[in-house]
């Protein structure tokens, strides 16, 4: 006997568990079905991010940051410590408690909103009667029939070619998330947003950090400026760089791991450490989802194919997240999970993928929405900026962190903010300010003219915005 829903979900992470949620608020009979474990073997919704990812990252490097403020800057603060020390199975077993509060959370939220859980891999059976067929295995084994269905199965780690992660030398996020020890050296590829979060996390710690990255340069997404004000903060901290590398080979030895790779000037090089993290990007996950058996479309790197709504080449199949195109975040996954409940429910649901923030959460943080200087040179248009230095602000130099500065970018003509990128203290809080102007359409001037709290980093947007007039008040 199968069971009927109006939606079905396919995938626990951000993108599927808050569509479900979503769905069930307009009033569907819901599904969702996902199939990662605790290590009890228990349900544990919330995906990538909520197990491997976003969640547990950040509960490291909060660590991480609490240790070496107590370890390079109480003492500024006329604080003295002496033993300090570091216990990683307790650091690791809080950030597990994180985790499983935001599992069991989920849990909670699907009974308040009465979506139907099913702990188990959900894959396509055939085309059913008014909707999809959906086979449950695991610990439920059902089948489900949905009219819609909502495929959210997410990412998982690329790993380099010859060099499968075994999580224990050669790890993705999952073990660079769970090193029981400080390595002495650790190797990172790619200098990526991963990269920069756990090499941080880890160097924090103790560990001689290397990251080796084939671009020649150090994070082309961002704004040009912010890239290198960041770079020069990270080698200062004491992560190592190397640039334009080639990886030849990843050896495994009894203690730790080789890389061996061409440098730059296409010398062979190679690196002995520990452990290596590899972080060279994520690939869209369809294992096991079977979507031959209904014909759902894969493009060539193996994401779901979508239109700008999230609409399959099926009708009533609907695809977000990272199993999708776009950029591989938890926000945008939620954003584009809400706006198809929405759109299965007749209304209007609305992603607008130029106002997804990118926050990199080391330190300094950083953070930005918009276009970069670089993309609006690219298309020819027109505009001004205007940047604003921590420096410069009181509640900053308070803090004791005054690395960065707030950019501006705004339409020559029109004012209008193209992009705001951020380098500094709470960068990550500091750019929901410049997404709501964005989304307003604000002018720079708009800003400007708004009361800022004194003192407070919010202070450094305001100049900025400011300083595309050139008219800063404190600097
Ligand atoms: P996922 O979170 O991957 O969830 C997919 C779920 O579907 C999983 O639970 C999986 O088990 C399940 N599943 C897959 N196939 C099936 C199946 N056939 N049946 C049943 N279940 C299935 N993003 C940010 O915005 N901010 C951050 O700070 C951030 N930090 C990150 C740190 C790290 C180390 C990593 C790796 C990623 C980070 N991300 C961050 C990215 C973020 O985690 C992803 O963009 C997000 O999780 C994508 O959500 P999703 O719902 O599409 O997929
Ligand atoms: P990434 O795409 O951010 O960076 C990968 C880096 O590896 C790039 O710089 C790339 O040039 C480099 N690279 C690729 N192949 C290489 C090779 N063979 N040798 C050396 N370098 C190589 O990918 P990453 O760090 O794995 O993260 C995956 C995704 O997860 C991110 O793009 C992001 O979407 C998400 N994420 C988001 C976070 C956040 O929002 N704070 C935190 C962590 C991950």
């Amino acid at each position: 006997m199968s069971q009927s829903f109006d939606v079905v979900v396919i995938g626990g992470g951000p993108g599927g568990y808050i569509a479900a949620i979503r769905a069930a608020q307009l009033g569907f009979k819901v599904a969702c079905i996902d199939e990662w474990k605790n290590d009890k073997g228990g349900p544990a919704p919330g995906g990538t991010c909520t197990n491997v990812g976003c969640i547990p990252s950040k509960a490291l490097l909060q660590s991480s940051e609490h240790f070496e403020h107590a370890g390079k800057h109480f003492a500024d603060h006329g604080i003295g410590l002496s033993n300090l020390s570091i216990d990683i199975a307790k650091m690791t077993a809080r950030k597990d408690s994180v985790v499983k509060q935001n599992n069991d959370g989920i849990l909670y939220l699907f009974k308040k909103n009465k979506v139907s859980f099913f702990h188990g891999r959900g894959s396509f059976v055939k085309a059913a009667d008014g909707g999809y067929e959906v086979a449950v295995a695991g610990a439920a084994n059902e089948t489900l029939v949905g009219k819609h269905v909502i495929v959210a199965t997410g990412s998982n780690a690329r790993a380099l070619p010859g060099a499968a992660f075994d999580e224990d030398r050669i790890l993705s996020n999952d073990g660079a998330l769970r090193i029981p020890s400080v390595p002495k050296t650790l190797g990172v590829v790619g200098s990526g947003v991963i990269g920069l979060e756990m090499g941080s996390v880890w160097r924090r710690l103790g560990a001689q950090v290397t990251i080796l990255e084939a671009l020649p340069g150090f994070l082309g997404a961002a704004d040009e400026q912010v890239a290198k004000e960041a770079q020069k903060a990270f080698v200062k901290q004491g992560l190592k760089f190397e640039f334009g590398v080639k990886i030849t080979g990843v050896e495994q030895a009894k203690d730790g791991v080789k890389v061996a790779y061409t440098n730059a000037k296409g010398e062979a090089a190679s690196l002995a450490v520990e452990r290596l993290i590899v972080s060279i990007g994520r690939v869209p996950n369809t294992i096991g989802l079977n979507p031959d058996a209904v014909g759902l479309k894969l493009d060539e790197r193996g994401a779901i194919v979508v239109d700008g709504d999230c609409r399959t080449n099926l009708p009533n199949v609907w695809a977000v997240g990272d199993v999708v195109r776009g950029p591989m975040l938890a926000h945008k996954a939620e954003e584009e999970g809400v706006a198809v409940a929405e759109r299965i429910a007749g209304q209007h649901g609305h992603v607008n993928f130029n106002t997804v923030p990118w926050v990199i959460y080391t330190s300094p943080e950083i953070a930005w929405v918009g276009q970069t200087e670089a993309q609006l040179k690219a298309e020819g248009r027109a505009y001004k900026t205007g940047s604003f230095p921590f420096m410069a602000n009181g509640r900053a130099r308070a803090l004791g962190d005054t690395t960065g500065f707030v950019k501006f970018i705004a339409d020559a003509k029109t004012d209008e903010i193209l992009g705001v990128h951020i380098v500094g203290p709470f960068a990550s809080e500091l750019i929901s300010e410049a997404v709501v102007a964005m989304e307003f359409k604000a002018s720079a001037e708009d800003i400007a003219r708004i009361c800022h709290a004194h003192p407070s980093l919010s202070e450094a947007t305001k100049e900025a915005a400011l300083a595309v007039d050139k008219r800063t008040l404190n600097f």
